[in-house]
């Protein structure tokens, strides 16, 4: 089983676009794909259209397991559900001993997927340490702006925080640049600093350029792939998906 977090501390860096179609064009490869959102948003649901009873509120309190908080979403993709109520766990959680493994510990045999993708909060905090915790890998969407592009450093920073207290292994496995348009100047120095950059050498995937389809495509409750296939950004999304299947 390959576990990603989808993180940057910017919002609307992409984050959610990615998870959902990332996940899809997996699960259409044939691949078992969870996406688990830990924001409070609970932006997933919605994008891929998708009701729920039981969220990752009732597995984090214990009140139920993650079998039964996971929904079908598509042929081969599921979800585990979030909304507002998450943000109560996360006060709590201050209090428990190992708090910080807590998803890890309810996630216990999940293995049965072959791709389990968080999509995680904007900002620090607690849940999205436990993704980072539970993960094996991180994918950073990183938008072409200047707070996206400093998120970008300030996750480098938490991660080399966590690996002295707990991961050892955790690094930036792959930096998805997002919002791409190359005909603008701000967009292509971004791209050359981020290529020029030994720290970031081998980890940078193909573009994801800005297409209204990918935002049009959750208004409507589907992916791009349902909504648009011939898209930028389905086609996109697609290149991503190899980079990902190749073993990032
Ligand atoms: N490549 C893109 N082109 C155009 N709009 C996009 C693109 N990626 C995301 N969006 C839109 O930008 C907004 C923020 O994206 P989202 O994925 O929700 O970011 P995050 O989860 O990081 O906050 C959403 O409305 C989304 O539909
Ligand atoms: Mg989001």
């Amino acid at each position: 089983m390959e576990s990603i977090a989808v993180y940057n501390q910017k919002g609307g860096t992409g984050k959610t676009t990615t998870t959902i179609n990332l996940g899809h064009s997996l699960a259409l490869t044939g691949k078992k794909v969870l996406i688990i959102d830990i924001d409070d948003q609970g932006n997933d649901a919605e994008c891929l259209g998708v009701k729920f009873t039981k969220s990752i509120y009732h597995l984090l309190k214990g009140e139920a397991t993650f079998e039964q908080c996971i929904v079908n979403a598509r042929k081969n993709l599921d979800l585990l559900p979030s909304d507002e109520t998450i943000s109560q766990v996360a006060l709590e959680m201050v209090g428990w001993r190992n708090r910080e493994n807590a998803l890890k510990k309810r996630l216990e045999g999940i293995e049965t997927y072959d791709y389990v993708l968080i999509d995680c909060q904007t900002g620090l905090g607690i849940l999205n340490e436990n993704a980072l915790n539970f993960c094996k890998k991180l994918l950073v969407p990183v938008s072409m702006e200047y707070l996206s592009v400093k998120g970008l450093f300030k996750v480098d920073r938490l991660i080399y925080d966590l690996r002295e207290d707990f991961q050892k292994n955790l690094k930036i496995d792959l930096i998805v640049p997002t919002f791409v348009d190359e005909r603008v100047k701000r967009t292509k120095e971004y791209i050359d600093f981020f290529e020029t950059m030994d720290h970031f050498k081998g980890i940078i995937s193909p573009y994801i350029r800005i297409d209204t389809k990918l935002s049009e495509s959750f208004a409507h409750g589907k992916t791009i792939f349902e909504y648009s296939l011939n898209s930028r950004g389905a086609y996109d999304y697609i290149q991503l998906c190899k980079r990902v299947l190749e073993g990032i």
